[in-house]
């Protein structure tokens, strides 16, 4: 693979951007970006046209990012110009970018999701503003390096055949795994993952089979759930479809046992579902449950059962840098598989001229493993 260098890049190139929050995504032509100390450029080889980015650059409520900003955060690249500080994100490396960036002398305060939203500080907003206003929705991007992953190319796209496309669900899956890791999920336990069949909710029922558990998968759409369950070696997940009866539903989940731990990744159209009820309660005691919808409003928890079962509840936003190594390593191993062997279909590829229709193809797949990407 040759490595492009900094004196090669070419001076334009084609993103998607918006003007002012709340003007229309359009294709526009801006410089290439050079590398800074702290970070490098990375040619976007594929990069996920996800159906919310339509609707959080028209205003989406709790969303909020500066003038002239670019979308997109989950991406695949090559570097090919690194700032004088970098040592293993050399050009020619094949990258996982992810978007969770943290300010590096204030990471527990000022956070932002880079392409997606800058929070609701206006410390994280001028944090944006002033760095990481262009997301990954172009054809090159300058990315902080402790948000660039180096793949084993070789091993991914060699020899287990992976395309770039496929690996766009190496982010989807690291949110799952920080909730999983957060609640210290071990192999061979037995975890219930609710709902299931979303594109996050599905990936954590990837990554909580790779870990070594049992899944036990919870939804309202038994199809759905079913299907979920055949990408994997029979038994590993069980469909549990919820009837709206909490103590029946509880039943259903205890079936094959002792549940050990919960993570919720419900939309926040849910949160009212009984599924929450259930899932507390089919946990044993000392169990665990990790919560992770982005909800704008308090949700009621059954307090008498965290009481008497003394059960552990942790709230979790993204995940750690050891999650994102430990996930692609357990991708190189092959131990997450990813692809259409995992059930991971890509749906749509696209140019960022034909956005509108990328978007439209997302919008129409909101299930686990259909990935629609732009490959500029
Ligand atoms: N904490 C974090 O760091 C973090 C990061 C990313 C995302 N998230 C959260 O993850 C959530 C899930 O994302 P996703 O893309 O997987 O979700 P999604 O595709 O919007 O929905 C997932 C599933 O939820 C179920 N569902 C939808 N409406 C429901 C309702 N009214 N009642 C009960 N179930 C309902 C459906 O499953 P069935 O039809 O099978 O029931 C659907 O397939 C996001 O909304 C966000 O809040 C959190």
């Amino acid at each position: 693979m040759s490595a492009p260098s900094e004196s090669t890049l070419p001076a334009t190139m084609k993103a998607l951007l918006v003007r002012s929050p709340g003007s229309p995504l359009a294709l526009a032509t801006l410089p290439v970006p050079l590398p800074t100390p702290g970070s490098c450029i990375v040619k976007i080889l594929a990069v996920q046209a996800d159906a919310q980015t339509p609707l959080i650059v028209s205003g989406l409520p709790g969303y909020s990012f500066p003038p002239n900003f670019i979308p997109g955060a989950h991406a695949i690249g090559r570097v090919v110009a690194s700032g004088p500080d970098a040592t293993v994100l050399q050009p020619g490396k094949l990258v996982m970018l992810e978007g969770f960036i943290r300010a590096r002398d204030d990471p527990d305060d000022v956070q932002i999701l880079w392409g997606i939203t800058a929070g609701l500080t206006p410390e994280s907003l001028g944090f944006m503003e002033g760095n990481w206003a262009k997301g990954c929705m172009a054809e090159y991007v300058r990315a902080p390096m402790e948000n660039c992953y180096v793949l084993d190319e070789g091993r991914l796209c060699g020899e287990l055949g992976y395309t770039y496309e496929d690996l766009l669900q190496l982010p989807m899956q690291l949110v799952a795994m920080g909730g999983l890791r957060a609640i210290g999920v071990k192999p061979g336990e037995r975890v219930i993952v609710a709902p299931a069949t979303g594109a996050f909710s599905g990936a954590a029922v990837q990554v909580a089979v790779a870990l070594g558990a049992e899944v036990v998968a919870v939804g309202r759409n038994r199809e759905g759930l079913e299907k979920v369950a055949g990408a994997f070696p029979k038994g590993r997940v069980k469909a549990v479809a919820v009837t709206g009866d909490v103590e029946k539903d509880t039943v259903g989940m205890k079936q094959w046992g002792k549940v050990d731990a919960y993570i919720d990744l419900s939309p926040p159209a849910a949160s009212e579902s009984t599924h929450l009820r259930s899932c507390f309660a089919a946990l044993r005691k000392y169990g665990r449950a990790c919560m992770m919808t982005i909800i704008g409003k308090d949700v009621a928890l059954p307090y008498p059962l965290l009481t008497w079962n003394s059960l552990t509840v942790k709230g979790q936003f993204m995940y750690e840098r050891e999650d994102a190594r430990l996930l692609i390593k357990m991708a190189e191993t092959g131990v997450l598989r990813l692809g259409k062997e995992a059930g991971i279909e890509v749906v749509g590829r696209f140019k960022f001229e034909q956005a509108d229709e990328a978007f439209a193809v997302a919008t129409k797949n909101p299930e686990m493993g259909k990935l629609v990407a732009f490959v500029p």
